[in-house]
């Protein structure tokens, strides 16, 4: 899991040359990165994180009141059997 922390995405590229060749899924923690991007890519786009989420908490950039929405772009949502 990645905390992509005060705005500023984790390497994804160099996390995904480890974590592909064996299997392991990114989930990504992007309360604090709505609206960032790493080389061009938004975060919550499906070339960072398989699954992302996003805080709408007082505290953060967009807000709702109170809400923590997975990005609608996961390719690879997680499924109880792994696959
Ligand atoms: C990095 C990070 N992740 C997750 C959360 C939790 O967000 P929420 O309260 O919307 O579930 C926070 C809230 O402060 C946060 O700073």
């Amino acid at each position: 899991m990645t905390v992509d922390y005060a705005g500023h995405p984790c390497d994804f590229d160099a996390l995904r040359s480890l974590t592909a060749p064996r299997g392991i899924r990114i989930v990504d923690d992007a309360a604090h990165a709505l609206g960032a991007a790493s080389h061009g890519r938004p975060v919550g786009c499906a070339a960072l994180a398989d699954v992302t989420a996003f805080s709408f908490y007082a505290t953060k950039n967009l807000t709702t009141g109170e809400a923590a929405p997975p990005s609608p772009t996961t390719r690879h949502w997680p499924s109880a059997s792994g696959s």
